[in-house]
């Protein structure tokens, strides 16, 4: 009997524990419409098993925020993507700024706000880039974006407190000089993997 209830209890927690973690996934929303977006449905297959995707997925926190190894190749997407039109280090040319303290979208000031207006674009010539960059690229994407903040540190509400005291406004020249050197030798991991 105690061995039955027992069982029976277990069960219940694991059915409890899967119910809980599907529920726990964000719903992301078209920046400019609200709508739902189809984050499972558009993104590449590639680059959507990662740890890091995973635990975005749950959190709307981007782990590889200020994870020195990301940063290269979230510099290169950004290049390659997104500087045509927000400049090379996100000083504005077509689009916005991307490096100061003043979003159009006030959400954007969240990984999670950040996200949604890529992967579903915003007016005019944001087009949505959801279908061609793959989620964990995304996700180094917007760490890049993140780093090459030059406004006071006091207002990246993305940054964590602990994040704040070591974060220092992006200076292209010093990146150029070290600081991309160094982080091609560190790797692009999450803490806990
Ligand atoms: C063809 C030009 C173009 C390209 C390419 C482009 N953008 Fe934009 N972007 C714009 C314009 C124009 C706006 C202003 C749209 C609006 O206000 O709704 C904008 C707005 C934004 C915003 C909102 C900024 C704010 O102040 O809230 C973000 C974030 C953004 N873009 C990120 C990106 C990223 C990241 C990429 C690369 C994947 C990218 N954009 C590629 C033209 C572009």
């Amino acid at each position: 009997m105690k061995f039955t209830v027992a069982a029976a209890g277990l069960t219940f927690c694991a059915l409890a524990g899967l119910v809980t973690s599907a529920g726990a996934q964000e719903v992301f929303r078209n920046t400019v419409t609200g709508e739902a977006l189809d984050v499972e449905g558009q993104a590449p297959k590639e680059g959507r098993d990662t740890p890091a995707v995973k635990q975005f997925m749950q959190t709307g926190v981007d782990p590889y925020v200020e994870v020195a190894g990301c940063l290269p190749k979230g510099e290169e997407i950004y290049l390659e993507s997104c500087s045509g039109c927000h400049g090379h280090i996100g000083e504005g040319k077509v689009g916005p700024g991307l490096n100061d303290s003043y979003w159009t979208y006030p959400k954007n000031t969240t990984d999670k706000g950040l996200f949604e207006t890529i992967f579903g674009g915003a007016n005019g010539m944001m087009g949505p880039h959801g279908q061609d960059l793959e989620l964990d690229n995304m996700l180094k994407l917007i760490a890049w974006i993140r780093h090459i903040q030059k406004d006071d540190v006091a207002d990246a509400d993305w940054l964590s407190d602990e994040q704040k005291k070591n974060f220092k406004p992006f200076d292209i020249k010093a990146w150029e000089a070290t600081g991309k050197a160094a982080a091609e030798k560190a790797q692009c991991k999450i803490s806990g993997n």
